[in-house]
């Protein structure tokens, strides 16, 4: 038997046993757009940070199995605090999201005493906890623009979503110097490179990009955005400039148009460490369970739900 027809026959037990576990557990698996193929196959809803975070607040179910990140695990823990919420693999951190400690900035917002600390939801709950609003890459510039223009704005943790903002917006910004190891990885000459080699594709990309990658796309937006944007469009050739899963969720929805990695590097290692081995054993025992103290849960809630009720 070849190798591809074993792990075929294996994921498949996998599959079915996951299934069978996931309906005694009455547990609901959430998956990234950049989580692998057979993760995103399993789970009940595939999603963004947004809409992931939208399902971890309505669901009815007593287990919330989170194959993503660990903030984003975190922040399903921070909306339902009276469920078990699942990390698969416990180590999957955000490096992005790593760049930025709670003291740093409670350090930085004492050089800004009456300013509006706007976070990424690609960050600690003690970072949210710091925070007056979240947002996510979807919502961000409609969080920014809901503010007065009054406020000073302290935007933590990625320099470039926030050069992305301050150029959406007219805004004032101050931006830490955060970013996303994997997104900032594309450089001007990738974006050229693969423009040359499919001339007549349009080049789609995430605002973690670079400001010089930004510049160069045809379309800047979130990972929902982009799936919108290419079911939505008349070109059947896309260029994408984000982590490379999302290719899965794009070939699907959009049968018959193309999609080329902007660079095949876009990789996230963390993204891919939830596997349906781990999915399984995470299942089986109920373990690596994520929780937030409640003084932590209770300030990071406001910042999430304040993000929430902006529609
Ligand atoms: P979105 O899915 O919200 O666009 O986020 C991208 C990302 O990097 C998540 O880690
Ligand atoms: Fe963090 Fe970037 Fe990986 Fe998203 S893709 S989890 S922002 S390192």
């Amino acid at each position: 038997m070849l190798m591809d027809e074993r792990n075929l026959g294996k994921h498949d037990r996998l599959k079915e046993e996951i299934k069978r576990l996931k309906e005694q557990r009455r547990a609901v698996i959430l998956s990234h757009y950049y989580q692998r193929p057979e993760i995103q196959e399993v789970a009940d809803f595939v999603g963004d940070s947004l809409e992931l975070s939208r399902q971890a607040a309505r669901t009815d179910a007593q287990v919330i199995v989170f194959c993503g990140v660990h903030f984003m695990a975190e922040s399903a823990a921070i909306l339902s605090p009276e469920k078990i919420v699942l990390l698969p693999e416990e180590n999957a951190g955000c490096p992005m999201a790593e760049m930025i400690t709670a003291v740093d900035l409670e350090r930085w917002k004492s050089s800004f005493p009456r300013a509006t600390v706007v976070c990424y939801v690609n960050t600690s709950a003690e970072v949210k906890a710091q925070s007056d609003i979240a947002c996510t890459s979807a919502n961000v510039v409609k969080v920014i623009s809901a503010l007065s223009p009054e406020e000073n704005i302290l935007f933590v943790p990625d320099k470039n979503l926030g050069a992305y903002i301050a150029r959406q917006t007219d805004r004032k910004i101050h931006v830490w110097e955060g970013y996303c190891p994997t997104h900032d990885k594309l450089t001007r000459e990738d974006i050229l490179a693969a423009r040359q080699e499919h001339p007549d594709a349009l080049v789609l990309v995430h605002p973690e990009c670079r400001p010089e990658v930004v510049e160069l796309a045809d379309q800047v937006a979130s990972t929902s955005g982009i799936l919108r944007f290419a079911r939505e469009s008349a070109a059947k050739k896309f260029i994408i400039g984000t982590e490379t899963g999302i290719l899965y969720q794009l070939s699907k929805q959009c049968p018959g148009k193309e999609f080329y990695p902007a660079a095949p590097k876009m990789i996230c290692p963390n993204m891919k460490a939830t596997t349906l081995e781990k999915l399984h054993r995470s299942l089986a025992t109920l373990e690596p369970k994520i929780t937030v103290p409640p003084e932590i849960r209770e300030k990071a809630l406001k910042s999430l739900e304040r993000m929430l009720a902006i529609v």
